[in-house]
């Protein structure tokens, strides 16, 4: 493994929270370093075995020579039918650590930074076409609006999205450099804090991150046994709300405030973190990275 590859946050915690069986069947959704992986393998006996999915093929590199790991080369979203394919039904165990790796964000070729001079990528799945370029290319003005908006929190999305279907007529947007050339003018308040909103919000887009979690958690209640623990560490609040939501009432939508309005539905999931655990003083001080994560544990009844 290369150690300076990620640090995984929240770490104790999540093993803790996930309370491994010895001879458990477990899912690392999300391997990256394998940092969390390493530490469910460490509690697994002969008989445990770990599923690790991860879509970035740079990942590969991480995988332990361990006959208990299956690595799966595929979104998390076909988390069921990829169990399926290796005769698995349910599982003790699911751990997601969203967003993307340390190695992600410091290869300045993978166009996840601001601070390099890379192409506009941000792909995690080298296999799939449509790149960050490929979005600021193809979306229509209300799309790139309400992507910077949703995903961004972006000020003046409505402005940034018009300035760019005009701009991008003319410019050339291949390279990060370019691109932010490009959205200059429309630049508003502190530019590291405004680029690094619209880079979110292009790489949420491009990944389909929101997407994926949602199908990813549709099928937890279905692929986790009676018992089994769910932990999901998220990195914004667009996130959090959707896990909170889901592990709340087995569906994505807000909690109605009228409690007339409510409907009752049969319980999937016992809280087990009733607030989200967040990293303690000494891993901010170690690993600024944990700074925004949330992580949420759910049993299933
Ligand atoms: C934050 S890192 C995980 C780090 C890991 N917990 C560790 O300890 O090293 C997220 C990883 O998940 C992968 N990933 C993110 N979304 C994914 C998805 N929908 N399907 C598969 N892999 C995904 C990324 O490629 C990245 O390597």
């Amino acid at each position: 493994m290369q150690s300076d590859y990620h640090i995984p946050v929240l770490y104790q915690e999540t093993l803790d929270g996930l309370a491994i069986k010895p001879d458990g069947v477990y899912v690392d959704c999300t391997f990256g370093g394998g940092g969390h992986s390493k530490g469910i393998l460490s509690q697994l006996d002969a008989g445990g075995k770990l599923f690790a999915f991860d879509q970035d093929i740079d990942a590969q590199h991480n995988i332990p020579a361990d006959d208990r790991v299956v690595f799966v080369a595929q979104n998390f979203r076909h988390l069921q039918r990829m169990l399926r394919m290796h005769q698995v039904t349910e599982v003790d165990g699911i751990l997601a650590d969203l967003g993307v790796s340390s190695h992600q964000f410091d290869e300045g070729d993978r166009g996840f930074s601001t601070r390099f001079a890379g192409p506009l990528d941000m792909r995690m799945d080298r296999r799939q076409e449509n790149t960050a370029a490929g979005i600021v290319r193809s979306y229509t003005e209300a799309q790139l609006h309400k992507l910077f908006e949703q995903y961004g929190e972006v000020t003046n999305s409505k402005t940034l999205a018009r300035h760019l279907v005009q701009e991008r007529k003319h410019q050339q947007f291949a390279t990060i450099e370019q691109f932010k050339t490009m959205i200059g003018p429309v630049v508003k308040g502190n530019p590291h804090k405004y680029l690094a909103q619209v880079f979110q919000a292009l790489r949420i887009g491009v990944n389909d991150e929101m997407g994926a979690l949602k199908d990813m958690l549709q099928q937890v209640p279905a692929v986790l046994k009676k018992g089994g623990r769910v932990a999901i560490i998220t990195f914004h609040s667009i996130e959090d709300r959707v896990v909170k939501n889901f592990f709340r009432q087995g569906s994505f939508d807000e909690t109605p405030d009228n409690p007339l309005m409510s409907v009752t539905k049969e319980e999937v999931f016992t809280i087990i973190t009733k607030k989200p655990v967040i990293a303690s003083e000494e891993e901010l001080k170690r690993n600024t990275r944990s700074r925004s994560a949330k992580l949420r544990i759910a049993e299933k009844i």
